[in-house]
């Protein structure tokens, strides 16, 4: 499967097949004898030695550096090492950075890659499913501040992506989970035929049997290269609809730190709290939120976060980085496959909302 990200000028492909990364340094055609960088989770030690290898093969003088994937790599301090590393072996901007790892590899290595001798060519290699569907594509780079995740960071296109299901077989549950929501969230904001798909088969799907895992990736890439074709700065509120079920988890993820939960399971819970709010707001049949409700309830979720108390979600979202001059905007559903926007929710009916769905009085 190959996804084109229509964007103006910068236009680049995701190319998502089962045993893609052997093929890399062929797609990734970077110029003759030109240097390349592979940066990577160190977890995954083997694919960015036989990656390296790969491209040394082609004629590129090759780097490799393995860091530990951990929130605390998104942060100034952690990357500034890395110019060194890059200028001392000699990268010039004919270069080409590859990251390989999850969202946090993405997010670190995408912005080294973006400002790095003002931009180099940067190749991404999404290594969890989270990272395949979400954060790999939509040109987001981010790194932390003490006082606040992803506040520092700019919009910076890769030039490709290559997703490659294999890698994810040493994925634990609680990561495949993560990734299982965001693809919920893409189905219920845009694709009703997924929705029924997943109401059947998510187990399938995050067992990874194939072809299903490889086609429903590639759906969602679809949907996130077309919804960020259509803003992608942010700017028309058209991009806006990813943060589906987000209000409620960035909530819960500053309110309970971000070792609780994974990002894609606080989007589970922040997702029940959004189909609740759209009955409440008269947007959503309720026979339908009841449906929606059932099987969001069901996805294996660890339980804790029910140890909040709705008061504190409440007061956490009126920090949210993404409220508007009206407060917070809630991206809500009028059916499964279509979003509204609503400035109308008051923080009476969040918190009832939330105590309904479980968070502690
Ligand atoms: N830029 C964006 O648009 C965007 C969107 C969503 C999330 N994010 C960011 O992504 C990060 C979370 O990403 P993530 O969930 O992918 O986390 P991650 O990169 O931290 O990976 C999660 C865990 O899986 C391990 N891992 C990665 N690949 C593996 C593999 N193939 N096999 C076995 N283990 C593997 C990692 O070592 C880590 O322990 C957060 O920092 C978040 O802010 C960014
Ligand atoms: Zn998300």
């Amino acid at each position: 499967v190959k996804v084109r990200v229509p964007l103006d000028g910068r236009a680049y492909d995701v190319v998502i097949r089962s045993g893609a990364l052997r093929d890399l340094p062929r797609l990734a055609s970077a110029p003759r004898g030109t240097r390349v960088a592979v940066i990577g989770d160190r977890r995954l030690m083997g694919s960015l030695r036989r990656l390296a290898r790969d491209f040394t093969a082609r004629g590129h003088p090759t780097t490799t550096i393995a860091v530990a994937a951990e929130e605390r790599l998104k942060s100034l301090r952690e990357i500034e090492p890395l110019y060194g590393k890059l200028l001392r072996a000699g990268l010039d901007r004919h270069a080409t950075i590859v990251g390989l790892g999850g969202g946090t590899i993405g997010d670190a290595v995408g912005f080294l890659a973006a400002t790095y001798l003002r931009g180099v060519r940067f190749v991404s290699v999404p290594s969890t499913l989270l990272a395949d569907v979400d954060s790999a594509i939509g040109g987001k780079t981010a790194l932390n501040h003490a006082l606040g995740k992803n506040l520092i960071g700019l919009f910076a296109q890769p030039d490709l992506v290559v997703v490659d299901p294999a890698l994810l077989r040493g994925l634990d549950r609680r990561d495949r989970i993560s990734g299982l929501g965001e693809i919920v969230k893409y189905a219920l904001i845009a694709d009703p035929a997924l929705y029924r798909l997943l109401e059947r088969n998510w187990r399938r799907l995050v067992a990874l049997e194939e072809p299903l895992c490889t086609r429903t990736i590639g759906r969602c890439v679809a949907i996130k290269a077309a919804i960020v074709a259509a803003d992608e700065r942010e700017r028309t509120g058209l991009r806006a609809q990813l943060n589906f079920g987000h209000t409620v988890a960035h909530a819960l993820e500053n309110v309970a730190g971000y070792g609780l939960l994974r990002h894609g399971e606080a989007v589970i819970v922040g997702m029940r709290a959004a189909v609740a709010l759209s009955t409440a707001r008269g947007h959503l049949a309720p026979g339908l939120a009841q449906r929606l409700e059932t099987y969001l309830a069901s996805l294996p979720v660890p339980d804790h976060w029910q140890r909040y108390s709705a008061n504190r979600i409440v007061a956490a979202t009126r920090h949210d980085k993404k409220r508007g001059a009206h407060g917070v905007r809630f991206v809500l559903l009028d059916r499964i496959g279509h979003t509204v926007g609503d400035d109308g929710v008051s923080p009476e009916m969040l918190r009832a909302v939330l105590r309904r769905v479980g968070f502690r009085r």
